[in-house]
């Protein structure tokens, strides 16, 4: 049985979910995990849950991103490669959702007005990450829920690639996650939130889940089930 199947509880809900880059293209386009992501939004959906996909540019981005920089570009430069990466991400995953799916891909969150369908989106603007942009989208759809679907299973006390002593947190405050994240934002930064999106989760006070981006997790986490992952506590 997976974690997904264990609990059913949860219907109706109004979620917005971050998907990492990382999570749909490692490079490639991982074709399995967006069939099978598009058939479990729809599952959702006929469960009753509005849902908002915002995703992110993964290795794209960070190629583009390295390769700017060290010919040369400013940071914002850098921002924007990034943000047509996500929009490239946006728009795979609207092709598998079909009809499900508005076809649009907002270039804001203040575009966004209406919710009947699923919205799916990418980056806006220089500055921040689409973790950012999930959160504001949270905030302006009154969202219960924001779900960061990552390529690490929760949030750690350091990055965990890189250090064999990193710590996974079940559970952090917004305040202790807002001084372990830092304050900058830098094209491609890797935390697995981004500063801003953790200064908006607190002041809108957003409840949010860290999962790893496996298909099972991502139903558990928007289900109430054992996700396995990290509830930011706000
Ligand atoms: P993301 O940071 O959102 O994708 O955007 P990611 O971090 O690769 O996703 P993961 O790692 O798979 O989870 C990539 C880059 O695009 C720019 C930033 O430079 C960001 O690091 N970006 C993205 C923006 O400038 N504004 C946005 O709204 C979104």
């Amino acid at each position: 049985m997976n974690a997904g199947s264990k609990v059913n509880v949860v219907r109706d809900l109004r979620a917005v979910l971050s998907l990492g880059g990382s999570v749909v293209a490692s490079p490639e386009i991982n074709l399995e995990f967006v069939r099978g992501f598009a058939s479990l939004v729809k599952k959702l959906r006929s469960d009753g849950y509005r849902l908002a996909v915002v995703v992110g540019g993964g290795r794209v981005a960070r190629e583009y991103i390295t390769a700017a920089r060290s010919l040369g570009a400013g940071e914002s430069f850098c921002d924007e490669l990034g943000i047509l990466a996500t929009r490239m991400n946006a728009r795979i995953i609207i092709a598998a959702l079909g009809e499900e799916a508005y076809q649009h891909v907002p270039e804001s969150v203040e575009e966004v007005e209406e919710w009947e369908k699923v919205i799916v989106m990418g980056g806006t603007v220089p500055g921040h990450t689409t973790d950012a942009v999930a959160a504001m989208l949270a905030a302006k759809l009154k969202a219960e829920l924001l779900v960061n679907a990552t390529n690490v299973d929760g949030i750690y006390s350091a990055d965990p690639r890189k250090n064999p002593d990193a710590r996974k947190y079940d559970s952090i405050t917004v305040e202790e996650l807002a001084s372990l994240v830092g304050e900058e934002h830098r094209a491609g930064i890797s935390t697995v939130l981004d500063p801003k999106a953790v200064r908006i989760i607190r002041e809108h006070r957003i409840r949010t889940l860290v999962v790893k981006g496996e298909l099972s997790r991502i139903e558990a986490a928007l289900r109430g089930g054992e996700h396995l992952g990290t509830e930011v506590v706000v």
